[in-house]
């Protein structure tokens, strides 16, 4: 096919400043949560929620989406108002900080009319044509219905308008270059509405819809191409994101969740723990917290539905799940068995700084959020998830119940981390785990 040369250097273009803009998207994405754990507010505690008495239905239906699109969760600086703005996202290149969209006139969006706003949503162009950047989802958003943005947007103007203004993002050139967005979009951006499948039942197309417009699993879960844009084949097949892995969540039994049952799919999404699977930490742990928990049963269904439908995507020998890893059968709660082969400076690590809650056979002290048996983290031969749990910790209020695991970042050396890590697969996952110190000491920096 024959192009034009203006067009032709159009793309050219938009697929060199894609790649460049778009190593932004991956951290910042990842900056936000990072920076939202480290805080652990509890913005449904900071939100005033619309009571049930004065909301109009309207308003309800927008909180109810707004949760199941999390937009508290990167316009919310730590401690500060919810959708004030303010968090600040560190990338290589500078710093960017996301936006107040509190209904405040001068230093939110109070002025803006319904058209302005469904175009920020869904085609990532704000107020009087500025390009945003697309650490605001608007890949995902884009497939939303114009009633359910226009709805979200009630909801967020029915709250207290905050005066706080935007912080000035300091971004070197040509980042700083909000037009070069334009090139990225004509590109990568499939401006299109959410359309059901014929071939899915009503309730797995409902679940497409809250996966893709509103949940947008995608963005985490999905790996990229060289440009930063989602993969189209591979959706959902995995990627990792800040030091964290975001597991392969397709029907494919071996690599992905095949193997999980309803009950332990929904489990996970709606309280953060399935049994014999483990629990959601880090990214997954916010949004768990911050939206997945808001999920009505038949949402949260809706979206195991349609899990099982999307094709199923294969994953790197060596990391399948081992339910039943022979250190962990010769354990009980208070011992470990003979011949663990994970090493002697891990082993000792963990039974002085981990085993109290986990125990040796992995069941969990106290709390079954705590359990590691069939646990994805532990069966990762390069144990980032491991490592990034020691690095953070785990902090997620879900269901009225606070689910914590301290801090380990800042007490040992990046050696010993390595070791525990190297155990922790090796018992739990009954696989020889590949942690370097080098690798825990770009973790510390990738958090
Ligand atoms: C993963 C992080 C993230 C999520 C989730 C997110 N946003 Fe954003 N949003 C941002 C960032 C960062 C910006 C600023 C982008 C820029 O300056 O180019 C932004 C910008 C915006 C703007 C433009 C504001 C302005 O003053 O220009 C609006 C409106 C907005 N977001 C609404 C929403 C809504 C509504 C949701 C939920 C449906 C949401 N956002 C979810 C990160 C996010
Ligand atoms: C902000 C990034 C992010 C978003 C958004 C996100 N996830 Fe996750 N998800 C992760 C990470 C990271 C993990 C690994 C958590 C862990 O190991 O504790 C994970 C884990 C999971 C798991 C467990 C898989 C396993 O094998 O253990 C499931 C299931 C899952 N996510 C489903 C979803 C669905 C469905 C959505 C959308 C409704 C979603 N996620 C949205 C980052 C994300
Ligand atoms: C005070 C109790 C406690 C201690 C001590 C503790 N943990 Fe945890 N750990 C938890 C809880 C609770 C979770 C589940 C957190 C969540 O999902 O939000 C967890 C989660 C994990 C996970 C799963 C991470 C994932 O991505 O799914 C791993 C691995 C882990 N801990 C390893 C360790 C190691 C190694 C140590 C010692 C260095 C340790 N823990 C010490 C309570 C603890």
């Amino acid at each position: 096919m024959k192009t034009r040369p203006t067009l032709r250097i159009a793309l050219l273009g938009a697929v060199t400043l894609g790649v460049s803009t778009l190593a932004l998207h991956e951290t910042s994405i990842l900056r936000a949560s990072a920076h939202a754990q480290d805080a652990a507010p509890a913005p449904s505690q900071s939100v005033q929620p619309a009571s049930a008495a004065q909301a109009s239905p309207l308003v309800q239906r927008g909180e109810y989406l707004a949760r199941a699109a999390d937009c508290v969760a990167c316009h919310t600086a730590p401690g500060g108002k919810a959708y004030a703005g303010g968090l600040p996202f560190k990338l290589p290149f500078g710093t960017m900080y996301a936006t107040n969209i509190t209904a405040d006139r001068e230093t939110g969006i109070g002025s803006w009319s319904d058209d302005d706003f469904v175009n920020a949503v869904r085609k990532g162009v704000g107020k009087g044509g500025k390009h945003l950047y697309p650490s605001m989802p608007y890949t995902s958003y884009t497939a939303m219905s114009r009633d359910d943005a226009l709805a979200i947007k009630a909801y967020l103007f029915s709250l207290p308008a905050v005066r706080q203004p935007n912080r000035a993002n300091h971004l070197a050139f040509p980042f700083n270059q909000r037009w070069s967005m334009w090139f990225w979009n004509l590109v990568f951006l499939k401006d299109r509405r959410f359309q059901p499948d014929p071939a899915l039942s009503a309730e797995e197309n409902r679940g497409a819809y809250l996966a893709t417009a509103l949940g947008h699993c995608g963005e985490c879960h999905t790996p990229r191409n060289l440009a930063f844009a989602m993969k189209a084949n591979r959706q959902f097949a995995g990627a990792e994101l800040q030091g964290w892995r975001a597991w392969n969540i397709t029907p494919d039994k071996r690599f992905g969740v095949g193997g999980w049952s309803d009950a332990q799919l929904a489990d996970y999404l709606a309280a953060g723990h399935a049994n014999g699977r483990g629990s959601a930490a880090g990214p997954m742990g916010e949004a768990v917290e911050n939206s997945l928990q808001y999920l009505t049963p038949q949402d949260t269904a809706a979206l195991v539905a349609y899990l099982r439908k999307i094709p199923a995507q294969p994953g790197e020998a060596g990391t399948e799940v081992d339910l039943q890893p022979a250190p962990v059968l010769a354990s009980s709660a208070w011992a470990p068995g003979a011949g663990d082969t994970g090493g002697a400076l891990g082993k000792h690590i963990f039974e002085g700084a981990c085993a109290s809650c986990h125990q040796w056979n992995g069941q969990g002290q106290q709390t079954p959020y705590a359990a590691l048996l069939g646990s994805q983290a532990v069966n990762d031969p390069t144990g980032l998830n491991v490592v990034q749990v020691m690095l953070h910790g785990a902090h997620m209020r879900v269901r009225g119940q606070t689910v914590f695991m301290p801090v380990f970042g800042r007490g040992y050396s990046d050696g010993e981390l390595a070791a525990v890590a190297n155990y922790v697969v090796s018992h739990f996952g009954g696989k020889p785990g590949r942690v370097t110190p080098e690798a825990v000491a770009k973790a510390r920096t990738a958090g």
